[in-house]
């Protein structure tokens, strides 16, 4: 198959592109490297820098005879786009929108889509953990526009007969997560671990989240490639974890005995956050998901390869 993955050098677009390029397809790369790093881009793929607000992709998806399109770019910061709606909806919402048309046009009519459960059940209602039936009230810019553009893809299937598969990620976590920015809260961990700074906990810690290893992920979407099912699913493992008791979880991998240093709690942070993936098992026939153990063991080796490495790079011989 001819696979386009938008923001494709960023964390998890990155790993999807790896895992569609080893299967055997064919994976071209859109991304404004906003974010994102062409170092991430596997090996293989094309990579087209573009922006998908600004860019219409019709000819590219028309030459490369794309079937498939694995949709990950987007602003991510929930912050941000409580500061500026009006970007994040550019890029967000404007931005698949205009994607979604060249699709339509080129007539690609396979896309996937890289939504969020957190943002979009806020504060669990009816017990945990929240199925894809929970109710969507969304209460940032961020959430809304996922929203928004789930609501698009439900008229680009019914109208013009898209296959649309939708994800609805809880916290995802592994290897190449960047942990500079105010997401990621393993990576955020690890490098501040490493860098010998005291890691910040928001709030009292007991706020919980739902952390998923990002081959599960990987896996979900090269299921979703080879199904000509279409559908809304939750990708979380269904298991509550503190901020507490994974800062503890990630010290043990990184053999760090510290205090974390705990700070106020912006206001709107959601206390529970937890989903029920049941369906998306059963449906596209996957596997029991990675234990936070494993997957914290995994990502805490790939932060301390990278953490040397720039060492060694700070104090090698400059010229
Ligand atoms: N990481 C999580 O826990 C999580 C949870 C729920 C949903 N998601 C969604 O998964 C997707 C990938 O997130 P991530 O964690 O890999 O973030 P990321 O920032 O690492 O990746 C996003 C990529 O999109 C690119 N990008 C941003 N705006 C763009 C634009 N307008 N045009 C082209 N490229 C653009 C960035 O350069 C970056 O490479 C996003 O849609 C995000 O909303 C992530």
């Amino acid at each position: 198959m001819n696979i386009v993955v938008t923001g494709g050098a960023g964390f998890i677009g990155s790993h999807m592109a790896r895992r569609h390029l080893a299967d055997g397809h064919r994976v071209v790369v859109v991304d404004n490297l906003s974010t994102g790093l062409q170092e991430k881009i596997p090996q293989g793929t094309r990579f087209v820098q573009a922006d998908i607000a600004d860019v219409d992709l019709e000819p590219l998806l028309r030459e490369e005879k794309i079937d498939f399109v694995s949709h990950h770019a987007a602003q991510i910061d929930v912050r941000h786009s409580v500061s500026d709606p009006l970007f994040d909806a550019r890029s967000n919402i404007l931005g698949s929108l205009k994607l979604f048309e060249a699709c339509r046009r080129a007539g690609t009519k396979h896309v996937l889509f890289s939504s969020t459960g957190g943002a979009l059940y806020g504060e669990p209602e009816g017990g945990v953990p929240a199925p894809e039936s929970h109710p969507t009230d969304p209460i940032s810019p961020y959430g809304c526009a996922k929203l928004s553009i789930e609501k698009y893809l439900h008229y680009y299937r019914v109208i013009h007969g898209f296959q649309t598969q939708i994800f609805r990620y809880a916290n995802v976590y592994g290897p190449g997560q960047n942990g500079m920015g105010e997401a990621g809260v393993v990576a955020i961990f690890c490098e501040a671990i490493l860098h010998g700074k005291t890691p910040k906990i928001r709030g009292d810690g007991g706020q919980t989240r739902d952390y998923i290893y990002v081959g599960d992920l990987v896996r979900a979407a090269a299921a979703a490639v080879s199904t000509d099912r279409s559908g809304t699913w939750n990708l979380g493992t269904g298991k509550e974890t503190s901020v507490n008791d994974l800062f503890r979880e990630v010290a043990r991998a990184l053999d760090y005995d510290g205090k974390p240093e705990y700070t106020p709690l912006p206001p709107g942070e959601q206390r529970r956050s937890v989903l029920d993936s049941s369906k998306v098992r059963a449906d596209l026939g996957l596997p029991d998901w990675t234990p936070l153990s494993q997957g914290l063991k995994e990502t805490s080796a790939y932060f301390r390869e990278k953490v040397k490495s720039e060492k060694q790079l700070e104090t090698a011989p400059k010229g």
